[in-house]
């Protein structure tokens, strides 16, 4: 929008905005696509060292610098210099640096987000702005990336509008603020007492602690940490009874599909995933892996190949896909409501190995089979899916045989999606999607999005993958054989709004998760009904002839040839820069410089003349 235009519709003047971050997180990437709507023009810095920083600054002269997610103070000489506004996930006085995971532990009902000024004291300036929100019984890391972060995109708006004004004077927290400083939660406040504590402080301690640092405790006598804890709702059914409880506290009890159920004082949980060893962080772990140390005991993994020991304990099968009355833990289940038919899978940050998605290929043909109409694929709340599991692949034997693996199966996924003739399938976006998982998504008639989603729909970030799941069919009918090539070149996060706009989604639907549940499910019952209009019959026999008529044209399998003989070279080339984007994705190593696409201060016309960040349907061809 042209300064001459906000001018005449009162818009206030779009802002020099400079992101300081420790990393270009889920949030970090929401608060750009909120700013970058609002018309600002935005560079991104990560804090790499104070030096850094302060060229950043100097080469981008921003109006404000905002620090969605730091691990340390923003440099003095840039705080006096420019106003630094930080995004602390914890209500008004709340100062530390585990302020979620204490809010967590401790049950808090209630907690925020609060963004205040960057001043000598870490979180102690005086507060722009902040919002609340009800604490919901789940990880910390879903609790961030979805209260946490919608609490953010409302709290750094505010903040942002009431810096425009000119006349807002931030307020210093007084001793009466809700919150208080609190110390780093350390493993001896998290640790598990398996004699005493019950299921429900079990899993809070976990969930405190998900999906970093994890707790320091044992799995079948292996110290390890554990991750991603679920309830068991009939622990009785896996041996627990009030009169064994004592021997069966902190026991393995039982095993489904990589997750161990363990004992508790009144009940049992389900360990999803844990990390062997009680070794340190991830700086501290890829300096052993120089020195030849087991790769696997430096990452998350699914419970039962993190300590294959658990492979000795029975296998606890469900007896079908179908979601029961009796909760237990579950990463694929089935509802159905009338002709509609709900295919829930929450994978772990949504990343899907092999056997992922064989089940839920397998779970895909089950509700196929079923006499509804509609099939929509729901994913789990904070991910639809991010393709491929890469921790799986680092900690293979062989990484390139594994990715090879994982991504036939997927595209074996998709192609199952792809040829559902039988009904009309949506995938329905609750939670965001990166890489392989966004174009797998496109693989279903209709995709629907939650306002607020993020979608990362390229593969380049990692090491430059070709990537596969038919993107090469799928996109081009949709966007044009341009639009293609720029969604995969264009290396930002796109908001749900960008991703209609330009054609790659269909539509953008309620931002609250519960109103966006109820809103696809009313429109999949309506699809199910009339389909485009002219009858649900009649759209299922256009999807089939589309089909045919495409297949005729090209079969799916030559463009799944095509683009597995360039994922074969980007697996086993001469070029190894997949495996060294990924070792270095799977071990968190710390940045050591911001990429181009994200530090447009570096761009030669930066101090001047940049133009406010541009929706993706703005970006030059
Ligand atoms: N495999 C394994 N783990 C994955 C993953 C994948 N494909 N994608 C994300 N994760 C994990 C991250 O390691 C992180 O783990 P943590 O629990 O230890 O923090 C967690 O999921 C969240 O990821 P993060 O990067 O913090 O989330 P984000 O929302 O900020 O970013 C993406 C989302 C999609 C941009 C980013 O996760 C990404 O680039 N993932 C890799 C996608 C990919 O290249 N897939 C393979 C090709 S198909």
């Amino acid at each position: 929008m042209s300064a001459v235009l906000r001018h005449f519709l009162s818009v206030p003047p779009s802002m020099r905005i400079l992101f300081l971050t420790h990393s270009f997180n889920s949030l970090a990437q929401r608060l750009y696509a909120d700013l970058a709507a609002d018309g600002h023009t935005l560079s991104v810095e990560f804090d790499i060292a104070d030096p850094v920083t302060e060229e950043a600054v100097a080469l981008f002269r921003p109006d404000l610098v905002l620090a969605p997610f730091l691990k340390r103070p923003v440099p003095v000489a840039v705080w006096q210099a420019v106003p630094c506004l930080i995004v602390h996930p914890g209500i008004v006085g709340d100062r530390g640096p585990s302020a979620l995971d204490w809010a967590i532990q401790e049950g808090a009902e209630e907690w925020g987000v609060t963004v205040l000024q960057a001043e000598a004291a870490l979180d102690g300036g005086p507060v722009w702005a902040s919002a609340a929100f009800a604490m919901r019984p789940a990880a910390k890391s879903s609790l961030y990336r979805r209260e946490v972060t919608e609490a953010a995109s409302r709290a750094v708006r505010q903040a942002i509008a009431r810096f425009q004004s000119g006349s807002f004077v931030p307020v210093r927290p007084g001793n009466d603020a809700p919150g208080r400083e609190r110390p780093l939660l350390r493993q001896a406040e998290r640790a598990i007492d398996w004699q005493h504590d019950g299921s429900a402080a079990v899993l809070a301690k976990i969930r405190a602690a998900d999906g970093f640092p994890g707790v320091m405790s044992e799995l079948c006598g292996v110290p390890c940490r554990l991750f991603d804890a679920h309830p068991e709702g009939d622990p009785a059914a896996y041996g627990w009874n009030a009169n064994n409880h004592a021997d069966v506290a902190g026991r393995a009890l039982a095993r489904r599909h990589g997750a161990v159920l363990v004992g508790t004082r009144d009940g049992a949980v389900w360990i999803g995933h844990a990390r062997r060893g009680a070794g340190g962080l991830p700086c501290a772990q890829a300096a052993e892996r120089e020195e030849g140390g087991d790769i696997r005991e430096r990452l998350k993994l699914p419970a039962t190949l993190a300590i294959p020991e658990a492979l000795a304990l029975p296998e606890a099968s469900l007896p079908s896909v179908w979601k029961v009355a009796t909760p237990t833990w579950q990463d694929i289940a089935y509802e159905e409501a009338g002709a509609v038919g709900f295919l829930h899978f929450d994978f772990y940050n949504g990343a899907m190995g092999p056997d992922q998605c064989r089940r839920l290929t397998e779970a895909l043909r089950f509700a196929a089979g079923r006499p509804t109409r509609v099939i929509v694929l729901l994913g789990g709340a904070e991910f639809w899916s991010n393709g491929i599991h890469l921790n799986l692949i680092e900690a293979a034997d062989s990484p390139a045989d594994a990715s090879w693996a994982a991504i036939n199966a997927m595209d074996d996924l998709a192609e199952a999606l792809l040829t559902c003739t039988s009904h009309l399938t949506v995938a329905a976006l609750q939670g965001n999607v990166g890489a392989g998982g966004a174009f797998l998504a496109r693989a279903a008639d209709r995709v629907w999005v939650r306002d607020g989603v993020i979608a990362n729909p390229h593969y380049k970030n990692m090491g430059n993958l070709y990537g596969s799941e038919f993107w090469t069919y799928l996109l081009p009918p949709r966007v044009g054989a341009e639009g293609a090539r720029r969604i995969l070149a264009h290396r930002l996060p796109m908001s749900a709004g960008e991703a209609v706009a330009c054609g790659f989604y269909d539509a953008v639907l309620a931002g609250d998760h519960a109103a966006f549940r109820v809103d696809v499910a009313r429109r999949a019952a309506e699809l199910a009904e009339n389909g485009e209009g002219d009858g649900y019959v009649a759209a299922l026999a256009a999807k089939a002839a589309r089909r045919a008529a495409d297949e005729a044209a090209k079969p799916l399998a030559a463009y799944r040839a095509e683009e597995l003989a360039e994922m074969r070279r980007n697996f086993y080339g001469f070029d190894p820069s997949y495996h060294v984007a990924r070792y270095h994705f799977v071990t968190k190593t710390p940045h050591s410089w911001t990429p181009r696409h994200l530090a447009r201060h570096r761009e030669p016309e930066a101090a001047t003349s940049l133009p406010a960040s541009p929706a993706f349907s703005e970006l030059p061809a």
